[in-house]
């Protein structure tokens, strides 16, 4: 049916249609696009030779020891994926009240690190600063009575940060949300010749409901006592989240990471139009599980679900994603 004139007079002649009617000039106004290079890829590390253990709430993902993660690694180089975090599965043996095994510099995640430097120097490694893979009791921190220490853990973490740095992790990211964790890291490399090596803060972490995959993954959710309620940031609000940006960067943070990812969007657009910083988010393992899961269940198309996820954040102004869909989105990108 053709539009009477009025219609067309109140339109302008404006047809809003006409550039989607073909893939050719829908390529062409595109405002965003995701590539390889804005990934960055989540790994779980666990002791063994060969050994991948399934995680159950997150189908398609595993478990990897050191060999595989570096297969691991080499496959994520091939596709472009710029970098990985790594995190680890400790040993139930090693879980202790203060969480040390974080300092030994011989601990898994420093072997995993090693290795995978060795044999892929040019993959950039992103290591996870904070004591919960490492604690009995499943927190972030040092507990004294229900409460998490905190100066306490900041000098724990910056031993944390030195034992990463020095096994070859470019990129330090504490997402433990200490206060004045990131002035305390930023000093103590320096003055160990680690000046080249980056600060990426989780500076807007929320203690979100969204990562009960991730705990079962590095083994502390069925440990963990009480919420982390008192040291990450309340899902309710926003304006927080400007003040904690603010005081890292003061502190030396180079990059900025807001988490979770997908419920936060508004969180990442207001950061990204406030301060000049590069900005990362965090798709975390509940968001990877909603997906996957959904998919698996039939209610929707794993793919396409997961591309349109991960535009999300770059229409948010993000420069980087965090991202179990990492090497699965890379190969569709790169088919
Ligand atoms: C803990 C940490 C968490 C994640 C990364 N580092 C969980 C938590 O704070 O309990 C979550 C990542 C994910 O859910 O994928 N320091």
């Amino acid at each position: 049916m053709q539009l009477e004139k009025h219609d067309m007079e109140f339109l302008g002649g404006r047809r809003l249609r006409r550039p989607r009617m073909a893939d050719w000039s829908r390529n062409l106004v595109r405002e965003n696009t995701v590539t390889p290079a804005d990934l960055i890829w989540p790994i779980f590390v666990v002791e063994g030779q060969n050994e991948r253990q399934p995680i159950g709430t997150m189908p398609g993902v595993e478990r990897l020891s050191i060999d595989l993660a570096v297969e691991a690694a080499r496959a994520a180089r091939a596709e472009g994926i710029p970098a990985m975090a790594l995190f680890p599965y400790t040993d139930p043996s090693k879980r202790t009240e203060e969480g040390l095994e974080a300092i030994n510099r011989d601990n898994l995640i420093c072997r995993a690190l090693s290795a995978i430097k060795d044999a892929v120097p040019e993959i950039g490694l992103v290591a996870d600063v904070a004591l919960d893979p490492y604690t009995s009791h499943g927190h972030d921190g040092v507990m004294e009575g229900d409460e998490i220490l905190n100066d306490e853990t900041v000098a724990i973490l910056v031993k944390q940060a030195l034992v990463q740095a020095r096994s070859g992790a470019d990129v330090i990211a504490p997402s433990d949300m200490m206060d004045g964790r990131i002035a305390a890291i930023r000093a103590a490399l320096d003055a160990e010749g680690l000046e080249r090596t980056i600060l990426l803060s989780y500076a807007a972490k929320y203690a979100s409901a969204f990562y009960g995959p991730f705990r079962e993954a590095v083994g502390s959710g069925a440990r963990l006592r009480g919420s982390k309620l008192t040291y990450q940031m309340d899902p309710a609000n926003a304006e927080e989240a400007i003040r904690e940006v603010e005081q890292d960067l003061a502190e030396g943070a180079d990059w900025i990471m807001v988490k979770p990812g997908t419920f936060y969007l508004d969180i990442c657009r207001m950061i990204k139009d406030r301060f000049d910083t590069p900005l990362f988010a965090y798709q975390i393992s509940g968001e990877y599980a909603m997906i996957s899961i959904a998919a698996e269940a039939g209610a929707i198309d794993r793919d396409a679900a997961m591309v349109e996820s991960l535009m999300a954040f770059k229409r948010a102004g993000c420069s980087g994603i965090l991202t179990y869909f990492a090497l699965d989105m890379a190969r569709k990108l790169n088919a």
